[in-house]
């Protein structure tokens, strides 16, 4: 029988440029879905306490030559310095997996002389707690099964999807990669204006946190879309209605906001990938 990429990933392991947040994630994930510590190595100039205390079970310092997959995880400005530390143990077998935001495949292709499999992913922070979800373009040279391999990895760390074409990435950064920022605002925003309604601090963050979550929830569980869901909390004359005529004014409310918002991260995106050429 042919070995499974999960096979492979024991077998030939992982290696893993840069232990920072998004890292170690991925790294806690990796562990916890079964993929033994023998079979990961970690390179990281700076490691976290929790990095420290895994030292005894982990490999770090040099990779495996030839490894399976080697995922850098390293800010996007610090990349093409970061990853000659790999290019030398990784063949043409090894997939390279990278998060870094804006660097593009035939960047990274080039800093591995052409000749490897790449895949871009854009996870987002709650991957930190495993409800990331994680966008996945590959370049010419992967095959299913080196997307395969992608996916099994950043599953580690909540949900994926796969983009067509990569020109779609600097869209996905900006709705969820930086999304969480956004819902993190209305957080805020939410409980000040009810804080202005004479709500106490404390409750209004409770009330403001929770409703966000189970609406989310409820958004992601329910067959309704969300149009739906909305007009059914929405009675004729009653609050919901008076509230959602400010907020989905068509000249000022929340939709061209959002526009806007999207517009702005989508341009700067694009421009931080020029960087990165
Ligand atoms: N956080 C997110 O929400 C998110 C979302 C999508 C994509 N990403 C991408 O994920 C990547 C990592 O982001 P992050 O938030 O995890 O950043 P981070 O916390 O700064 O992690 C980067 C890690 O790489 C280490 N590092 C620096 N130079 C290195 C080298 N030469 N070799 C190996 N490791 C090195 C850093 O160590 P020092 O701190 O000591 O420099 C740091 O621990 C970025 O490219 C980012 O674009 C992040």
């Amino acid at each position: 029988m042919a070995p499974t990429s999960q096979d492979d990933l024991i077998e030939r392991g992982v290696c893993l440029l840069g232990c920072g947040k998004m890292g170690t994630a991925l790294l806690k994930g990796w562990l916890s879905s079964g993929i033994p510590s023998r079979s990961i190595s970690v390179t990281e100039p700076h490691p976290s306490p929790w990095l420290k205390s895994q030292l005894d079970s982990l490999n770090v310092g040099q990779p495996k030559k030839s490894p399976a997959v080697c995922v850098i995880a390293v800010k996007p400005q610090i990349f093409l310095k970061a990853v000659e530390a790999v290019t030398a143990f990784c063949g043409t077998k090894t997939l390279i997996l990278s998060i870094a935001a804006g660097v593009r495949l035939d960047t990274i292709s080039e800093a591995f002389d052409h000749q490897s499999p790449v895949v871009r992913a854009m996870p987002n922070t709650p991957a930190a707690i495993g409800f990331g979800i994680s966008a996945l373009t590959g370049n010419e040279a992967t095959t299913p099964y080196h997307l395969d391999m992608a996916e099994r990895l950043m599953s580690a760390v909540g949900e994926t999807v796969r983009i067509e074409r990569e020109s779609q990435m600097n869209a996905v950064t900006a709705l969820s990669g930086s999304g969480p920022a956004y819902i993190f605002y209305m957080i805020e925003a939410m409980t000040q204006a009810a804080i202005e309604q004479g709500l106490p601090a404390k409750l209004a963050l409770k009330l403001a946190k929770s409703t966000v979550a189970g609406a989310a929830r409820l958004a992601i569980e329910s067959e309704e879309d969300p149009t739906q869901l909305r007009e059914d909390v929405t009675s004729p004359a009653g609050t919901t209605e008076s509230a959602l005529k400010i907020l989905m004014n068509k000249q000022q409310g929340l939709g061209p906001l959002m526009s806007q918002t999207l517009s702005a991260a989508t341009k700067r995106s694009e421009e931080l990938g020029q960087v990165n050429d």
